[in-house]
C-alpha cells in the first residue's frame, strides 16, 4: 500500500516558483523606498521568549490570549514563535545599547510570523510582513513619514481601492478615563442596546462601536469618542501628523474607533484597507507605542513604526513581475568538457544553465530556446565546442572554452 500523502500544515503554504517574481518585485520596492529612506535592514529570532510577547503587545490582546505557538524546549524554557516584529525589535534594541546610536534608530525587516487564527481568504497561521520600526524621538514628523512610506510602497506595488484609517489614542491614562465615561454612557442608555453589548460593558465598551443592531447604532451615533478626550499635548501632536499628511497630499478618514489588536500602542494610530480584499480587509497598520521599550527593560524611548501582510498586498496588488534572469549560455552535453566550459563561463560573470535531462540534441535545442537563451554550445565528449548565436542563427567551431566564453561576452555587449 502506497504511503499516505502529507500536506502542509493548515494555515501555512509553499512559495512556489511561479509566485516568486512577484515576491521579489515586492521585497525590491520595499527595500528601494525603505533603504533610500534611510531605513536599514535587522531581523530577529523566529522564535523569542514567551513573556517578551506577553509583557510586549498585552497579556489581555486576543494574540496573547489565543493565537500564539508557544512551547516548552528541552531546557524548560518557555518559548513562543514571534506573532509580531515590534516588541522583537525593541528587545533587540535595548539588548545591543542602541539608544547610544544617532537617533532615530531606523530599521525594516521581511520576516515570517506566526498567529494561530481561523485560516481564511488572506488569513494564514505563518505569514509574511514588511515593517519599519523609528525608535528615538516623538516628533510628529516619523508618524507622518512612517505613513508616507507605507503609502508610497503600496502606491508602487499597484495596491488597489486604498482608504487610509487614521486615529489617536492618546496615552493610557487618558484611555482608560474614556473607558469609564464611555460605560457610563452605554449603561445610561442599556435598555436600547443589544444583550451582547450590555454583557461586555465592563469587559470592552469600545467593542459596541463595531455592533451592526441598529439600536445599538444609534446609541453609538452620540457616544462621546476618544480623540474628544485627548490630553492638549496629545491633541497637539495629533494636528502636527495630519498638517504633514495634508502637506504631503496624503488623504485620509479620521476614525475615532479605530481600534488596534495589540495594547503597546500610544497616540497615533493607523490602518490601510483595500477593499479589493474582502473580510481580511487590512493591508497593513501600525502607530505610536512610546511606552513600549520602556515595558521591556529600556529606558524611556519613544517609536513609532508599521506592518504590512504580504500575502494581502499580493492578493490585492496589479500583478507587475519583474522579467526573469536572462539566460547568456545554454549548454548541451553532459560531459566533462561541457561542464567545464559552464563553469568558466559563469566565472566570467554569466549566467548559464546546462542540460540536465539527458535529453536528445534536439530536445536540448528546444530547452534552449524554452529558457530564453542567448548562444547555445554544443559541446562534445572529446572537448569539441560548437557555439550558435540564437539571435542571428550563425554557428561556428570555438577553437577551447576561453574562447567560447569571449566571444560570449563580446556578443552580450554589442
Ligand atoms: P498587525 O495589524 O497585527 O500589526 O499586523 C499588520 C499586518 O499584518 C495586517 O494589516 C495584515 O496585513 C497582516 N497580518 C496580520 N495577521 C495576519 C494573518 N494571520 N495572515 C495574514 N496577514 C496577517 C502588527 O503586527 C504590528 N507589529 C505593526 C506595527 C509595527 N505597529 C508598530 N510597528
Amino acid at each position: 500500500m502506497a504511503a499516505p500523502k502529507l500536506q502542509a500544515p493548515r494555515g501555512t503554504y509553499d512559495v512556489l516558483p511561479e509566485v516568486a517574481p512577484a515576491r521579489l518585485a515586492l521585497e525590491s520596492i520595499a527595500r528601494r523606498v525603505l533603504e533610500g529612506a534611510g531605513y536599514e535592514r535587522i531581523e530577529t529570532p523566529v522564535f523569542e521568549a514567551t513573556e517578551l510577547f506577553s509583557r510586549g503587545v498585552g497579556a489581555s490582546t486576543d494574540i496573547v490570549q489565543k493565537e500564539m505557538y508557544t512551547f516548552t524546549d528541552a531546557g524548560g524554557r518557555s518559548l513562543t514563535l514571534r506573532p509580531e516584529g515590534t516588541a522583537p525589535i525593541c528587545r533587540a534594541y535595548v539588548e545591543h545599547g542602541m539608544q547610544v546610536r544617532s537617533q532615530p534608530v531606523k530599521l525594516w525587516y521581511l520576516s515570517p510570523f506566526f498567529r494561530h487564527e481561523r485560516a481564511q481568504a488572506g488569513r494564514f497561521r505563518q505569514f509574511w510582513q514588511i515593517g519599519a520600526e523609528t525608535i528615538g524621538t516623538d516628533d510628529p514628523a516619523v508618524d507622518a513619514e512612517s505613513i508616507a512610506l507605507l503609502w508610497a510602497i503600496l502606491a508602487e506595488l499597484g495596491v488597489g481601492g486604498i482608504e487610509l484609517r487614521l486615529g489617536s489614542l492618546g496615552t493610557s491614562a487618558t484611555r482608560a478615563s474614556y473607558r469609564e465615561e464611555l460605560a457610563a454612557y452605554l449603561r445610561a442608555h442599556q435598555q436600547r442596546l443589544s444583550p451582547e453589548v450590555v454583557a461586555r460593558i465592563d469587559l470592552n465598551p469600545l467593542r459596541a462601536f463595531d455592533a451592526d443592531h441598529p439600536g445599538t447604532r444609534e446609541v453609538m451615533a452620540d457616544a462621546p469618542v476618544l480623540m474628544d478626550a485627548l490630553a492638549a499635548e496629545d491633541r497637539e501632536h495629533f494636528e502636527e501628523v495630519r498638517k504633514r499628511l495634508d502637506a504631503a497630499g496624503i488623504a485620509y478618514r479620521l476614525d475615532p474607533t479605530l481600534v488596534r489588536g495589540l495594547d503597546y500602542y500610544a497616540r497615533t494610530v493607523f490602518e490601510f484597507t483595500s477593499d479589493v480584499l474582502g473580510a481580511q480587509s487590512a493591508v497593513g497598520g501600525g502607530g505610536r507605542y512610546d511606552g513600549l521599550v520602556e515595558q521591556l527593560g529600556g529606558p524611556h524611548t519613544p517609536g513609532c513604526g508599521w506592518a504590512a501582510g504580504v500575502e494581502r498586498i499580493l492578493l490585492s496588488a496589479e500583478q507587475r513581475p519583474l522579467p526573469r534572469a536572462v539566460c547568456d549560455l545554454y549548454v548541451a552535453g553532459t560531459g566533462v568538457p561541457a561542464f567545464a566550459l559552464a563553469a568558466e563561463a559563469r566565472q566570467a560573470g554569466l549566467n548559464v544553465q546546462v542540460e540536465l535531462a539527458g535529453r536528445s540534441r534536439k530536445g536540448q535545442r528546444k530547452q534552449a530556446d524554452r529558457v530564453g537563451a542567448g548562444f547555445v554550445a554544443v559541446v562534445e565528449d572529446d572537448g569539441s565546442i560548437v557555439l550558435e548565436d540564437v539571435v542571428n542563427g550563425e554557428s561556428e567551431a570555438a577553437p577551447g572554452a576561453s574562447a567560447a566564453v569571449a566571444h560570449i561576452l563580446k556578443g552580450r555587449h554589442l
